[in-house]
């Protein structure tokens, strides 16, 4: 597994001031040119859902990076996958919880249909900065009268105390910085 990290963690790049001064923005999109790595970071989420959780009925992604990993850690669980996205993106009913950010309002929506009361569900992002669009993520499922067992991310920023905000939930990271 410490194999498996290393290379996902090499391929992990840091940018400053991106999109603003100040901010040194963790950027994933290697991980995707890179099969083994890829392959790697599905590896160690099965690995951990495997070992944490009995059973597991759903994988719920979130807006835009949680796409490119959700399906995949589903395929693997043979479990479905279902999207959370940001508001006015999805048809038909939909459920949706308002968030705070930096400046302004966020809406994040799924459709009424997609999860079931009493399900057991996880969710997934690329990474876990304020927390903020996860807990809205948690609020919703919860509307929907599901329960979230944990909260995957590939990279936790940890200065920014995310994991505290989505408490009593579990977050389960690959990356810490
Ligand atoms: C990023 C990241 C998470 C979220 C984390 O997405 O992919 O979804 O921010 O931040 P938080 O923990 O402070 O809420 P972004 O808002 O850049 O949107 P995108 O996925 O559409 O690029
Ligand atoms: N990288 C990607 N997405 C983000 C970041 C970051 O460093 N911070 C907040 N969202």
């Amino acid at each position: 597994s410490e194999n498996k990290l290393q290379l996902v963690h090499r391929r992990v790049r840091a940018f400053p001031d991106f999109p603003k001064t100040g901010v040194l923005f963790r950027d994933i999109c290697p991980i995707l040119k890179d099969p083994a790595a890829l392959t790697a970071v599905i590896d160690l989420f099965e690995e951990h859902v495997r070992k944490k959780h009995e059973q597991v009925d759903l994988i719920i992604g979130l807006d835009a990076r949680g796409f490119l990993f959700g399906p995949l850690l589903a395929q693997r669980l043979g479990v479905g996958f279902v999207l959370i996205r940001k508001k006015g993106k999805l048809p038909g009913a939909t459920v949706s919880v308002a968030y705070d950010l930096e400046y302004g309002k966020a809406e994040v929506e799924v459709q009424e249909d997609a999860v079931a009361e009493g399900q057991k569900v996880l969710l997934i992002d690329d990474l876990l900065a304020t927390g903020g669009t996860m807990s809205a993520a948690v609020e919703l499922v919860k509307k929907q009268q599901a329960q979230v067992l944990d909260c995957l991310v590939l990279v936790e920023l940890k200065e920014l105390n995310g994991r505290d905000k989505l408490k009593p939930h579990g977050v389960f990271s690959l990356l810490q910085y």
